[in-house]
């Protein structure tokens, strides 16, 4: 086996990368809807500006069972520069067809190696395991392949599916409930593909506390760095990309503040899926609702202009119980588990 760059100029081995990567993640996850080709594309293409991303190949070369030039399996790293500069980020996936042949360690081994010449000293990955008893993860084989090479388990996601469309009358009796508690102090509005220019900075500054507010188990993460100029680019690649995104904002009438927020991501026709992506109130303006304010009112324009889509999918920390009670009270139902591992490293030359 030979891992080598993907060539991202390259549209015929994208095209090969790209087949074998989703021929992984859909094995035994059927619910899952990949992005389209065309998507990913612009996707590993564009990376946001600080970030740094790798992709690797592992192709067979005739030997151990693997045919030559197939490509046995994919792995990506993310490296930040911005933020959070110790840690380092992989996912690896290998072909359905050219498991247990020391694929998935060889690709992983590979990018530990790049991150620790990076000077990172941890290495975190996410895995998405089609269970949703949590004793159910003891044993599976992405667990234990995890385990193998030497990652611990630092906290656990539940991936939950809300199918649509939600009654009209559910959704009122959430809002009638949230409404008392925030009407007259703050205003919502919803954007489609970006908010306007003046709110980039406000809304910047909510999203850089997600992921120190949002728990995250055992892991200690920095601030994000997500600027109005990066805010832009990430926009400027889903156009790109075909998708749209309904932002929802609360702004505090007195000040101007943006105290919450939430994002769902459609990606590009026909796709029938519905990403949430963060959702986060800050803190000074929490217990007046608002977290259950932005999403319905994301929700209903969402089944409004998109009457196509057949469910939202999202991500929560299991101890996440107020994010999970919204989404109860939404609809929202498990559907699998996903553990957040990580693996420390001796800084290179240690
Ligand atoms: C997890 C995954 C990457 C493993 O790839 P792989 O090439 O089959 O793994 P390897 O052959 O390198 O296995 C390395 C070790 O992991 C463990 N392991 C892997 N698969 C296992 C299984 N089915 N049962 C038990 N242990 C397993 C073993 O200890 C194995 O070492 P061994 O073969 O010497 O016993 C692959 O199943 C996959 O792509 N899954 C979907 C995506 C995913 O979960 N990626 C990981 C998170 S980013």
């Amino acid at each position: 086996m030979r891992i080598t760059p993907l060539d991202l100029a390259d549209d015929v081995a994208c095209r090969r990368a790209y087949d074998a990567g989703v021929s992984a993640i859909v094995l035994d996850r059927p619910w899952i809807s990949p992005a389209s080709l065309a998507e990913a594309l612009v996707d590993w293409r564009h990376p946001e500006p600080g970030i740094r991303q790798e992709m690797v190949v592992a192709l067979g070369d005739g030997d151990d069972g693997l045919p030559l030039d197939a490509v046995a399996g994919t792995a990506t790293l993310w490296l930040s520069d911005d933020d959070n500069t110790d840690k380092a980020w992989v996912e690896v996936r290998v072909h359905a067809d050219h498991r247990r042949r020391g694929v998935g360690r060889a690709l992983v081994e590979h990018l530990v190696a790049r991150a620790r010449a990076e000077g990172r000293v941890e290495v975190l990955a996410d895995l998405a395991v089609p269970v949703t008893d949590r004793a159910d993860l003891v044993g599976h084989p992405y667990v234990a392949f995890a385990q193998a090479l030497g990652f611990e388990q630092v906290a656990v996601d539940v991936n939950r599916h809300l199918e649509l469309p939600v009654a009209d009358e559910a959704l009122d009796a959430l809002e009638e409930r949230a409404r008392p508690r925030w009407e007259g102090r703050y205003s919502l509005q919803t954007h489609v593909d970006g908010v306007p220019e003046e709110l980039r900075q406000g809304l910047c500054d909510a999203m850089n506390r997600l992921a120190t507010d949002a728990p995250s188990g055992d892991v200690d993460f920095e601030p994000e760095s997500l600027t109005p100029a990066k805010y832009a680019h990430n926009l400027k690649v889903l156009r790109e990309q075909g998708r749209h995104r309904l932002t929802t904002i609360a702004v505090e009438d007195a000040t101007g503040v943006v105290a919450a927020y939430t994002d769902l991501v459609l990606p590009a026709e026909p796709n029938p899926v519905v990403w949430q992506w963060g959702t986060l109130v800050v803190a000074e303006h929490r217990g007046h609702a608002l977290g259950t304010a932005v999403k319905v009112a994301n929700l209903r324009r969402l089944q409004a202009d998109h009457p196509a889509r057949e469910r939202v999918v999202t991500g929560n920390n299991d101890t996440n119980r107020w994010m999970i009670d919204v989404n109860e009270a939404m609809g929202f139902r498990v559907r699998e588990l996903c553990p957040e591992v990580r693996r420390r490293l001796e800084p290179a030359g240690a």
